[in-house]
């Protein structure tokens, strides 16, 4: 299966997400990140050698295809339309990851435009929840009024994973009381994506 995680928001959770759901379908089959971004941060991520399955840039990943059967895509943040046509159509499905701020969710409402226009297979993800506010759940409303694909489940807002990535680790791996919730919720991700 091949997977490109995108959006036209910087920060939203791009990288985390490609680096968790690699992690999880490295449980099922090898799968292989493809850190197609210029700023290189799942590279980064991998350099300490602690993760799960392996980071390859997108010109290294070329003579490693063969060896896998889940790719994982972390793209750039504001990809043009071009490239966004490009990363649709190499792709089973697009995840766009977004936070429950009204301005991610502008950013998202635009991206889905452009995707329904090309016709590709893609669904929402809410990134960054607040459990202590109310916004996930009214970003969540506000996706299903307009019909859009959003994932039933969400990544909650974890310091855990700030210091994951710093660590050069997945959130399983981080010991915090909290990894928990944190490692489960993109296991449900991946779980909804093969059900
Ligand atoms: N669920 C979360 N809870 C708390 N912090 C998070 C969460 N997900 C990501 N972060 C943090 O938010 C910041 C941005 O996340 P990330 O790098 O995954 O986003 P991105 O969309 O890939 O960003 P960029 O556009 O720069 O590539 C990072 O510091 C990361 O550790
Ligand atoms: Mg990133």
């Amino acid at each position: 299966m091949y997977i490109a995680i995108t959006a036209l928001k910087g920060g939203v959770g791009k990288t985390t997400t490609a680096i968790h759901l690699a992690a999880y379908f490295q449980t099922k089959a090898p799968t292989l990140l493809i850190d197609a971004d210029r700023n290189r941060s799942a590279i980064i991520w991998s350099r300490e050698d602690k993760l799960p399955f392996f980071v390859a840039s997108q010109a290294g990943a070329t003579s490693l295809i063969k060896k896998y059967t889940h790719f994982i895509v972390d793209t750039k943040a504001r990809p043009e339309q071009e490239e966004l046509k490009d990363i649709a159509e190499g792709s089973d499905l697009l995840i766009i990851p977004t936070t429950p701020n009204h301005l991610d969710i502008d950013a998202t409402l635009k991206a889905v435009e452009l995707l329904q226009d090309l016709k590709a297979n893609f669904k929402i993800l809410l990134t960054k929840v607040d459990g202590r506010t109310k916004n996930g759940r009214e970003a969540r409303d506000f996706i299903k009024e307009n019909n859009l694909p959003v994932f039933k489940s969400e990544i909650p807002l974890l310091v855990a994973f700030e210091r994951a990535s710093q660590k050069g680790v997945i959130i399983k791996d981080y010991s915090d009381p909290r990894s928990k919730s944190g490692w489960l919720s993109y296991q449900g991700v991946g779980k909804e994506i093969l059900a």
